[in-house]
């Protein structure tokens, strides 16, 4: 068949890509000067990934600029679609339309592509993958992979252990999204709208519509006419049903909030079995990529300043909902808790840098 017939991310990576006697790999991380792609070169320095060469690439704005890769700069490159030649693993942080344009010929050279945009989301043939959750898709190792959107990673984090103890029957969840969210440029507009607003001025918006400082407001995604339900919103819904290969009622509501970064949540979830409040602590205690942090006699609980910088999802406030109290056995079906976790890491880079490990692990395990 000809490769317009098949999309080049439907053949699995060839094997000899990662049998590498060296076991050193290239990557390539698009969208270097931005928000999830500084925080991508970040990580990849900090956990001493087996690279041979990093190469930065961004839009032609940046071409000629450099960005830190641990003790050393690398130059940034604008993105064309020879940029991918003897490129092992290439790690998008750009747009949709980017990812839409370029990740089939990172593919096609030979990369295996982990893209962080919506572009590829939801397209049945690519696997969308949270480690922690179903990293089995893993498997195959498939030629492109997509990252979730920060807001499901950081949910699925939490709620997937209780999914599997208890089963879950209903979700509802209210983000406190931070602005770095929308990239670098809204972290920017939050720094100068602060100042400007204690300085009395009047503050401008131009990424989002509403004043972000001293606010909070709906999220800036579109808004469905017909039903209410925005764009963030829909994507918990759909790529929380894509990763669960279960569609469990789950009713979002998305909000931006005057943080720089970090998102946060407060969840409440109907169990299938009912649970203690310490058998739902010992199963989030135990699971991979949570920290609990639930002192009720300290307040001291997970905040977005507290998530910051760091790898895990934050916990907390778990409880009983009080409108449906436990049983005689301190048990019930109805429990609520609270979460943090900074979304340019576990939410976007590092979830993409941990799709990465896993693939390079299983070909040279
Ligand atoms: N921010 C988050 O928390 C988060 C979480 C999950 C997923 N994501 C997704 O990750 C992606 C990046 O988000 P971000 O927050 O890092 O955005 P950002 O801070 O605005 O950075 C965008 C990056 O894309 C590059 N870029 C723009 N146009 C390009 C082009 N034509 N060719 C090559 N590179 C181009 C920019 O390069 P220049 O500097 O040269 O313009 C910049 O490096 C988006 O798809 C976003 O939805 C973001």
């Amino acid at each position: 068949m000809s490769e317009t017939t098949i999309p080049a991310w439907q053949v699995p990576a060839p094997p000899e890509r990662l049998e590498r006697v060296s076991r050193l790999y290239t990557y390539a991380v698009v969208g270097a000067t931005g928000a999830v792609g500084r925080e991508v070169l970040a990580i990849l320095a900090e956990r001493g990934h087996p690279i041979s060469h990093v190469r930065a690439i961004a839009s032609e704005r940046s071409a000629g600029s450099s960005m830190t890769y641990g003790d050393s700069e690398v130059p940034v490159a604008s993105l064309t679609s020879d940029s991918f030649a003897g490129i092992d693993i290439a790690i998008f942080g750009a747009s949709a339309e980017v990812a839409r344009e370029y990740a089939p010929a990172a593919v096609r050279a030979g990369a295996i592509v982990i893209d962080n945009s919506s572009a590829f989301r939801m397209d049945p043939r690519v696997p969308l993958v949270i480690p922690e959750v179903n990293g089995k898709e893993l498997d195959g190792t498939p030629s492109l992979i997509a990252n979730p959107n920060c807001s499901t990673i950081l949910l699925l984090v939490a709620l997937d252990p209780l999914r599997r103890a208890f089963g879950l029957e209903r979700i509802h969840v209210a983000t406190y999204q931070a602005v770095s969210g929308a990239g670098l440029a809204a972290m920017e507009e939050l720094r100068e709208q602060t100042g400007a607003m204690l300085a009395g001025r009047d503050a401008t918006p131009r990424v989002f519509k509403e004043p972000c400082a001293f606010n909070v407001f709906s999220h800036d995604s579109t808004v469905n006419e017909a039903d209410g339900v925005n764009g963030e919103e829909r994507k918990i819904i759909e790529e929380s049903a894509k990763i669960w290969n279960e569609r469990i009622p789950l009713t979002p509501t998305c909000i931006r909030v005057p943080v720089l970064r970090a998102h946060s949540q407060a969840v409440s979830v109907t169990l299938r079995e009912p649970a203690s409040v310490d058998e739902i602590r010992e199963v989030l205690r135990a699971a991979p990529g949570l920290r609990v942090i639930d002192d009720r006699a300290a307040n001291d609980f997970p905040t977005p300043r507290k998530a910051t910088g760091g790898d895990q999802v934050l916990v907390g406030r778990i409880r009983h909902d009080p409108a449906n109290p436990p049983d005689a056995f301190g048990r019930s079906r109805h429990l609520c808790l609270w979460l943090s976790g900074d979304q340019l890491r576990k939410g976007a880079a590092l979830n993409a840098v941990q799709i990465a490990e896993r693939v390079i692990s299983r070909s040279s395990g």
